[in-house]
């Protein structure tokens, strides 16, 4: 119970904290948010969306899962994703993943930890998908790391190729598709060179960003 209690002692004091610099804060924010940004993260409590950007609340729209996975029948995702575009119309979708990510470990290594095996699955695909890239890598960390990177590539992929994207690239809809990656050791995030705004691009921004993974070797 005394973990419980720290935690809303400390959300008090974050409250307070927000109103002594803009007493109007949660008030303004309780009437609408309009955030610019969708974010589709790992649940790894290690990487936390909001905090390591800086941004305040109603700044961004987060949907996390283990290993960030964006499958097209996964109708929470999608929910998440079509309401970010749709009617919040945000102007990015950030995914992004993490080095050393243990849903990602745990699909390379093939161990079992009951049902979430499953969901995992969608990364042994990614992995069987870049077996020749990635079996040219000796280092197993340094190998699991580039799986990660992969994944998140692959994911901009699936997210690009929603009826939900796609639609809004249709429209005319300003909308930026992007990958990132999380260091655990340096709290630093880096772009994978995977942006994308129209549905033309797509594959091209996808290969030319697997290519870049299969370089830097
Ligand atoms: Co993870």
């Amino acid at each position: 119970m005394k973990e419980l209690k720290r935690l809303l002692d400390q959300n008090r004091a974050w409250a307070e904290n927000i109103k002594a610099n803009d007493p109007e804060f949660f008030q303004a924010l309780a009437k609408q948010q309009s955030p610019a940004f969708l974010w589709i993260g790992c649940s790894d409590s290690r990487v936390p969306a909001t905090q390591l950007v800086d941004t305040l609340p109603g700044e961004m729209f987060v949907h996390r899962n283990v290993a960030n996975i964006v499958v097209h029948t996964d109708f929470n995702c999608l929910s998440v994703m079509q309401y970010a575009v749709e009617v919040l119309k945000v102007d990015h979708i950030i995914v992004c993943g993490h080095h050393r990510c243990g849903g990602v470990k745990a699909a390379m290594e093939n161990s079992q930890f009951g049902l979430i095996d499953n969901w995992l699955r969608h990364v042994q695909d990614v992995l069987h998908q870049h077996e020749e890239l990635l079996s040219a890598i000796e280092d197993a960390g340094e190998r699991l790391d580039r799986l990660c990177e992969l994944n998140v590539i692959e994911q901009v992929l699936n997210v690009g190729r929603t009826t939900i994207v796609q639609n809004a690239w249709q429209r005319g809809q300003e909308l930026a598709v992007h990958g990132w990656i999380y260091g655990l050791q340096d709290g630093l995030l880096r772009d994978l060179g995977v942006s994308i705004d129209n549905a033309e691009g797509l594959a091209a921004a996808y290969d030319g960003a697997i290519k870049m993974r299969g370089h830097s070797l």
